[in-house]
């Protein structure tokens, strides 16, 4: 590209990862749009002096299976494209996996690891059970609370795991602000971008060190795969390939094409489930069986002003508060027929499961529930269906739940 026009992220998503050396020469007979799975374990050496010359930690460079080969490198050299600020990033075989190298990769004995109150369940398992075996310590601390989480950092603080928006209660935090304190601390900031992506959030340019993604949910968008992303700046980048190389990470080739195949229509997957996901929050506002909206993508939904500023896209994953008790929410959910109900997200059909958060959860003052208990939440992924179609399994779900 001539000029200093830089693509937009749309653009980037279609063109990234197309190098011709692994396409083909462009135009000319035999080269094809996508780079073909390259399964291969043994990588061949030319003579003695090619294989002298391997670099285990190049990539692009063929040295033995485990280091990936053009399919796994076409995809991560496009994610890498996409986040602004990543030098490289690595592919992992799934989220969780990623998560713990990227926290293994920075954290020694001895070292503290802060953790956001509102993270993925398994990131709080990984910092308290799996890195206490290697004499790390771990604290949570309210995202929500920039002064508490200035007093919280300790000198041996090395890392703060975050996530905004919270992948079950929503809460945006700003990150800009907290990135700068773990920063004044000596503290590295690894974010959980899995919701926005960098196309909705661009990690690195607002301040983090780390963004880790599952790809499992939009980049795969198709349901079939599980993977996960480490992106990175040159320094970082080096200690997390080593740590996955030590822990034998690999993606196959196969499942790498599956991910570039969802890649290529991530904007306008995501767009469209924005837009579906903003309608339904909205129409949900307005309904007597809704105790809760917790959506920040609309106008007066918890953390939109955040969102707002920070954000350059949303997603169709939010959650709502019923205004019922458990069983009333179970005919609410077993009711619906658009809206699969199972974990992950972030595919191209609805889904919906029931959450609980404890009511002295330190950010939000839940609505009274009807057993006065447990906040009765559904969190609900919205897909590709017709908007209006949705809305009517929604319908027909709050009918159920009214019937006792
Ligand atoms: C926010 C978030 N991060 C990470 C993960 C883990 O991803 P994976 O299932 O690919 O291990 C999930 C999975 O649900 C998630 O919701």
């Amino acid at each position: 590209m001539s000029g200093p026009h830089k693509n937009k992220p749309a653009t980037t998503v279609v063109s990234a990862g197309r190098r011709s050396e692994w396409l083909g020469v462009p135009g000319a007979k035999g080269s094809v749009v996508n780079p073909p799975v390259w399964r291969a374990s043994t990588h061949l050496f030319e003579d003695c002096n090619d294989l002298a010359g391997g670099r285990p930690n190049r990539q692009g460079h063929f040295f033995y299976g485990r280091r990936g080969g053009p399919t796994q490198w076409a995809l991560g050299d496009a994610l890498t494209a996409l986040e602004p600020g990543a030098y490289a990033t690595e592919l992992f075989p799934s989220g969780v996996a990623a998560l713990s190298v990227a926290m293994l990769a920075v954290l020694r004995p001895g070292d503290e690891v802060l953790v956001t109150d509102n993270a993925y369940e398994p990131t709080i398992g990984i910092a308290a059970s799996m890195l206490s075996q290697f004499g790390v310590t771990m604290r949570r601390f309210d995202p929500l609370d920039l002064d508490e989480f200035a007093a919280t950092i300790a000198p041996n603080t090395k890392a703060v795991m975050l996530e905004s928006p919270g992948s079950l209660t929503m809460e945006v935090c700003d990150i800009p602000a907290l990135t700068a304190i773990a920063r004044d601390h000596g503290a590295i900031s690894i974010i959980d971008n899995t919701w926005a992506t960098a196309l909705g959030f661009p990690a690195l340019e607002r301040g983090c060190d780390i963004s880790v993604m599952s790809l499992t949910k939009h980049v795969g968008g198709h349901s079939d795969l599980m993977m996960g992303s480490i992106s990175a700046g040159e320094e970082l980048m080096g200690k997390v390939r080593q740590m996955a190389q030590f822990l034998g990470q690999v993606v196959s080739p196969d499942d790498a094409a599956l991910a570039l195949r969802g890649l290529r229509t991530l904007a306008v997957r995501l767009d469209r489930s924005t837009h579906s996901a903003a309608a339904i929050a909205q129409w949900l506002r307005t309904r007597d069986e809704i105790a809760q909206v917790l959506c920040p993508i609309i106008p007066g939904g918890p953390g939109h002003d955040l969102w707002s500023r920070d954000f350059t896209g949303g997603c169709g994953l939010f959650a709502f508060v019923l205004d019922t008790d458990k069983q009333g929410r179970a005919r609410f959910i077993d009711a619906l027929e658009h809206f699969g109900i199972g974990y992950s997200w972030g595919g191209y059909e609805s889904l919906a499961v029931p959450f609980a958060a404890k009511r002295d959860h330190p950010h939000h003052t839940w609505p009274k529930c009807a057993d006065g208990q447990d906040m009765v939440g559904v969190r609900v992924s919205i897909g590709l269906e017709d908007t209006d179609d949705l809305i009517r399994d929604l319908e027909r779900g709050f009918s159920a739940m009214r019937d006792t």
